[in-house]
């Protein structure tokens, strides 16, 4: 009996050794952390089980047969965040470069299968060469037997891919399923085709980091929601991430213990909004006031940065966050705004996730480039997003709220459940100048008329209170009560029921 038990060991120790000591050398000496070492710093201590530690290939081509390891390139299993359960995959980069077998393929599907049937989140975490290149075919299979899952489970459960090395071909479109994608600079990156290939066919000379690192993926391509300095700080980032979630789209977000204020009154934000209206200011600070002890989890954070997504907590709850930010091009709404604020929008929805919109737009951008860029289509990602979103939603307008950005924005007529604004607000079909010179054309010669016209049109419009007598807005609030405000308004509507027409699926334009 000894002996077994023995023997077992021995080969448990061979396999946590994945592809031997050099290669892990190798791995540390290139900053990276091994499989396993990635699972520990993610999970709870000591709370990892895995799965499927013996699977090997069955490949004989090559000269595989002969190339063994136990586990085949993919450590698997699950373990808890903070005492709430995750499955995971890390690959294995010191086995055959954490390349994707058949086999390696498998041992992911069977994790996602009880991720969805248990219903907690899947973690990724990409370390590998792509398809394994001795078994062909079987490989490229084991690749779609994986999409297929992660698109099933899209919706399910969250699903976060962390980049830690290599993920080229064919191998990034199951990160790019999933919700949200995380890289560590310098030392990972993604493309469909490698700077070889490019120079080959289009004559460009680019590095890996140029072409795919992660900050071209947080900051242009937009692939990316989050680039961190090292392998600890992208695992600690995504425990954070993971606690602000729920398992699974029929639970709510976990509520935590606060320590801040229920009642917090913050005097600043009377004055955050500048006298001249054209001045812009940043809307982090209203944010992190709003926030549960200042903390915001900001999501692709160096993209599109004339608006906001992330979470906070407001009374412990978690709370999605989209605000326009009126530091980046004065806060207008543009293509790149639209998508990535409409990809968070349906995330928070997906998952029970309810949405505080701070509006302070002066309205889309205009010019060829947005509009050859089909703004029309892109902007109207987030205006359906908004208007099929069921969750609570509370809309706060600090400042501008002009012409169709005030519509798309968590307006009431897109089902915004409490609309409130600040005495600050201007809720217009545009600003006063440009109507003055559409409507008074004629005057246009005379600045003194022009002067008075646009005077009258301020007056009349510059405020909240034309769409508060509409009932468009619920409440004119006083800016250094947002906080409280806003946490009752979330705390009424924790029993909220609303659901869409029957449908097989919508059809939102992509
Ligand atoms: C089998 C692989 C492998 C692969 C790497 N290895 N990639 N084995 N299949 N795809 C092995 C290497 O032979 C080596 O084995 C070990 O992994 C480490 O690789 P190195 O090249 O020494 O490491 P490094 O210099 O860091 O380079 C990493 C790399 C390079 C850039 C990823 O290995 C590489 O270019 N690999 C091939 C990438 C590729 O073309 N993959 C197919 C993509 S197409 P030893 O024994 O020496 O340690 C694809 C299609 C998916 O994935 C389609 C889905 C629909």
């Amino acid at each position: 009996m000894q002996d077994i038990l023995e023997q077992l060991e021995a080969r448990r120790d061979s396999a946590r050794l994945g592809g031997g000591q050099r290669r892990i050398d190798v791995q540390h000496s290139k900053g990276k952390l091994t499989a396993r070492e990635r699972i520990e710093v993610l999970l709870d201590e000591g709370s990892f089980e895995e799965f499927d530690m013996f699977v090997a290939h069955r490949c004989v081509d090559f000269g595989m047969e002969k190339q063994k390891y136990p586990g085949d390139g993919v450590v698997t299993g699950w373990g808890t965040i903070n005492g709430r359960m995750v499955y995971l995959y890390s690959q294995d980069f010191t086995v055959l470069g954490g390349s994707l077998s058949e086999t390696h393929a498998a041992k992911i599907c069977k994790i996602m299968d009880m991720a969805i049937k248990n219903g907690a989140p899947v973690i990724g975490m990409n370390d590998s060469g792509g398809a394994r290149i001795q078994e062909g075919v079987a490989a490229l299979g084991g690749y779609a037997d994986v999409f297929q899952k992660n698109i099933m489970a899209s919706g399910v459960v969250p699903q976060i891919s962390v980049i830690m090395g290599p993920c080229a071909g064919g191998a990034v479109y199951s990160p790019a399923i999933t919700d949200f994608i995380f890289m560590v600079k310098d030392s990972s990156y993604m493309f469909v085709t490698g700077p070889d290939v490019v120079k080959t066919v289009t004559n460009e000379i680019v590095t890996a980091e140029e072409l795919g690192g992660a900050r071209t993926h947080t900051s242009k391509s937009s692939v990316a929601d989050g680039a961190f300095e090292n392998d600890m700080e992208a695992l600690f980032e995504v425990r954070r991430l993971v606690d602000m979630l729920p398992l699974n789209n029929r639970e709510k977000p976990p509520v935590r213990p606060y320590f801040d204020s229920h009642s917090r009154v913050e005097h600043s934000l009377d004055t955050l909004i500048p006298d001249n209206t054209n001045a812009p200011y940043d809307m982090h600070e209203l944010v992190r006031k709003l926030a549960d002890e200042g903390d915001f989890f900001e999501i692709q954070k160096d993209f599109a940065k004339n608006i906001l997504t992330g979470f906070i907590r407001l009374e412990g709850s978690t709370v999605g966050i989209v605000a326009n930010q009126p530091m980046v091009l004065a806060g207008c709404l543009d293509i790149d705004s639209s998508r990535k604020a409409a990809r968070f929008v349906r995330f928070c929805d997906a998952f029970e996730i309810p949405i505080l919109t701070l509006v302070d737009v002066p309205g889309f951008l205009p010019g060829t480039t947005q509009e050859y860029g089909g703004v029309i289509k892109h902007g109207a990602k987030l205006l359906f997003a908004y208007g099929e979103a069921t969750v609570p939603k509370v809309t706060v307008i600090t400042g501008k709220a002009y012409g169709g950005a005030y519509d798309v924005m968590a307006s009431k007529h897109l089902r915004g459940d409490f609309n409130y604004a600040w005495p600050t607000a201007e809720i217009a079909v545009m600003g006063a100048r440009g109507a003055t010179e559409i409507i008074h054309r004629s005057d246009l010669g005379d600045a003194d008329k022009i002067a008075a016209h646009t005077k009258d049109y301020e007056d009349r419009f510059a405020n909240p209170f034309v769409a508060a007598e509409r009932g468009f807005i619920d409440e004119v609030i006083m800016p250094r009560n947002t906080r409280v405000r806003v946490a009752r308004a979330f705390a009424s509507l924790r029993n909220k029921q609303l659901s869409n027409p029957w449908k097989k699926h919508d059809n939102i334009p992509l």
